[in-house]
């Protein structure tokens, strides 16, 4: 089959579930990341033939993703702040704006004004810890990032950490010296074990969508990412902040700072949970569509 025909019948295909560009989009990276194939290589190489075997299977892969399955799931990776994550139905797919949390991160923008920085080569003993991980990717991206640093994620899904503690970096580790991450199961609606060490930085991205907001999420995300890892009850949407908050207040050393990814709708209220926590300096960040999407805290 000639790739231009495999093309063309896969967008067909994603029509009917995305627009016309997003479809078009998504076939070229199914090709890219299965047989290799650039945006461009139907064009300047009209004649490009894809072997049966590649075609049946391409064809498989479009039908799923035409049912709904998001493509991640699909080729069982995703890219976040540039590596590959292996993620399964178990995990979120890592979005966007959880790069901006390990980017304004690593850029020092926690808290410039207190003792701890991100800046310096090496991170020997500082200590974080991501309060659920999921696929663990700002646990593995923090930890790559900040050679020496010691990371300890927890989450409350047995198949998430199954997933968080297998990612490989073995390859990377191994050069820069970086530590493995450690992969703990604990139910952060709890009370801390007391086994925990006190940490320099802690991080969350929890689950903060309204289950009012359902009505307004893609049949992709609601049919196949797990509602564990994303959805609130509407009378209690903060719950998961205040849990960090107690987390925080017990695991924080005392020049240590908290970074937390928020519901864009909800930037004030989740900013007072903080503080009425008892942390002094507490700050939103916005992203790039200026929209709420981190606070910063510490004491
Ligand atoms: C929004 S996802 C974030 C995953 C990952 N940190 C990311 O940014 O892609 C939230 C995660 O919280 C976990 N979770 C839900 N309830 C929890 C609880 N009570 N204790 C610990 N983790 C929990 C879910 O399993 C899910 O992996």
């Amino acid at each position: 089959m000639l790739l231009s025909e495999l093309i063309q019948e896969a967008t067909g295909m994603l029509r009917e579930v995305y627009p016309e560009r997003e479809a078009r989009e998504i076939v070229y990276a199914y090709l890219e990341q299965s047989i290799g194939t650039r945006r461009h290589t139907h064009i300047v190489e009209p004649q490009y033939e894809v072997s049966d075997s590649d075609a049946v299977s391409a064809m498989e892969a479009f039908g799923r993703i035409a049912s709904g399955e998001p493509l991640q799931y699909v080729t069982g990776h995703a890219d976040f702040y540039g590596r590959r994550f292996r993620v399964t139905p178990d995990v979120l797919i890592p979005r966007p704006e959880t790069e901006l949390l390990c980017r304004y991160l690593l850029a020092g923008g926690g808290m410039s004004r207190k003792a701890i920085s991100t800046d310096n080569k090496r991170h020997n003993k500082m200590r974080l810890l991501d309060m659920c991980t999921g696929s663990g990717c700002i646990a593995w991206t923090l930890a790559l990032e900040m050679p020496g640093a010691e990371v300890t994620a927890v989450d409350i899904s047995d198949g998430a950490l199954a997933v968080a503690s297998t990612q490989d970096f073995a390859e990377e580790m191994a050069r820069t010296g970086a530590c493995v991450p450690k992969f703990l199961k604990a139910d952060v609606l709890s009370h801390p074990d007391s086994s925990f060490c006190q940490f320099d930085i802690i991080v969350s991205n929890p689950p903060y969508v309204m289950d009012k907001e359902k009505a307004l999420m893609r049949a992709n995300v609601l049919d196949h990412e797990p509602h564990l890892a994303l959805f609130v009850p509407d009378d209690d949407p903060l719950l998961f902040y205040r849990a960090v908050a107690d987390w925080a207040k017990v695991l924080l050393k005392p020049e240590g700072y908290g970074m937390v990814e928020i519901n864009e709708a909800l930037g004030p209220e989740t900013a007072d949970v903080f503080r009425s926590a008892g942390f002094s300096s507490v700050t939103i960040v916005k992203d790039l569509s200026d929209k709420d999407r981190l606070v910063v805290f510490s004491r």
